[in-house]
């Protein structure tokens, strides 16, 4: 049994706190006979538009490991709130470990209420742990999706996990901006590999299609991109060991990458448009580190005490994307209000302490 497994346990067999009381829970969740057969023709999830001032704003949350009625996951809900309040996001992405126990589809609701309250629309994608309890993967997707402002789609063309998503920024020309999501699995299930989960070949070649597509309509031209998934790629080793790159932020251990590279970085740089991963899973990690004129870069822990966690306080990134531009900022916004790692992110920068503006 290795760490995260033992802290599962643990977290399992002390399940029994006192339950908290979230208003309106009961009252979600109510999904419309048949809706999980709609799929966008064109793939997209949702297509978010900038704001009159030409801007976006997203949190990301990771790693909120909520369990309903543990008092351990009560600042966990604390700090959902307070970063929404305090940011006033276009949109939220989880990147996954939603969850850390029984009730799962309870829990997840309970976590992403604050999301509802506010009528912020937001995407998953899943972590490891969110099919580690009494729903399976597919079942804990149905839950997510069932979720007012949940915008994720059931994959139309059969490729690997569920929380596969596109979505699209679009200013006054058009797409400027695009995000995609992926689903990195719990372990990897293939025989003759062992490990956590990662991006299959069939999500990649997804990917590439789309990216293809999208490149195409932009009169032969990557439109900017930013991917968001749970388990880091193994470049994020390879990059932590090379001299050259540059970093800002915690490394608080070695990323728990896959046994194996499934190609999706390489994908990526072939394709030209994605110039960031941004992943969770690692909870004592938050940082920037550009790497190849790449970034790689690991959201704030947005849990509590239902698992380890050594970066304290916990908080959540947040990114905001202006249209035109082929930059984007990102920041750390921790439980409490403090403000770290407020950088601008820009193709060719050189280090990251010098802002282009
Ligand atoms: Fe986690």
């Amino acid at each position: 049994m290795d760490r995260r497994d033992f802290l599962k346990n643990s977290a399992s067999a002390a399940l029994t706190g006192a339950a908290m009381t979230i208003p309106g829970i009961g009252a979600i969740g109510a999904q419309k006979p048949g809706e999980e057969e709609k799929i966008p023709s064109d793939g997209i999830a949702h297509r978010l538009k900038y704001n009159k001032n030409g801007k976006i704003k997203i949190v990301q949350f990771t790693d909120t490991h909520y369990v309903s009625g543990d008092p351990d996951s009560e600042r966990a809900l604390k700090t959902v709130m307070q970063t929404l309040d305090a940011e006033m996001p276009d949109f939220v992405i989880h990147t996954g470990d939603i969850v850390f126990g029984k009730p799962a589809g309870q829990s997840a609701k309970e976590i992403l209420q604050p999301l509802v309250d506010r009528r912020i629309p937001f995407a998953v994608a899943m972590g490891n742990h969110d099919s580690d309890f009494d729903l399976s993967r597919t079942e804990m997707f149905k839950v997510l999706r069932s979720i007012p402002g949940n915008v994720n789609t059931v994959d139309d063309d059969g490729i690997s996990g569920c929380s596969n998503d596109i979505i699209t920024i679009s200013g006054s020309k058009g797409v400027d901006r695009i995000l995609y999501l992926f689903d990195s699995g719990n372990r990897a299930e293939v025989g003759g590999v062992s490990g956590w989960g990662y991006v299959h070949q069939d999500q990649v070649a997804w990917y590439k299609n789309h990216s293809r597509e999208f490149t195409k309509a932009n009169g032969g031209k990557p439109v900017p991109s930013v991917a968001f998934f749970h388990i880091p790629v193994p470049e994020y080793n390879e990059a932590l060991r090379d001299p050259s790159k540059v970093l800002m932020g915690n490394i608080g251990e070695e990323p728990c990458s896959p046994s194996v590279n499934s190609g999706l970085y390489l994908a990526m740089r072939e394709m030209g448009d994605v110039q960031a991963i941004v992943t969770g899973h690692d909870h004592n990690d938050d940082f920037v580190m550009k790497w190849r004129d790449f970034f790689f870069i690991y959201g704030r822990f947005s849990g509590c005490d239902t698992v380890y966690n050594d970066l304290k306080p916990n908080g959540a990134r947040v990114f905001e994307f202006k249209e035109g531009d082929d930059g984007f900022r990102t920041w750390v916004r921790l439980y409490g209000g403090k403000i770290e790692q407020d950088l601008y992110l820009y193709p060719g920068m050189k280090n990251l302490t010098s802002p282009r503006e």
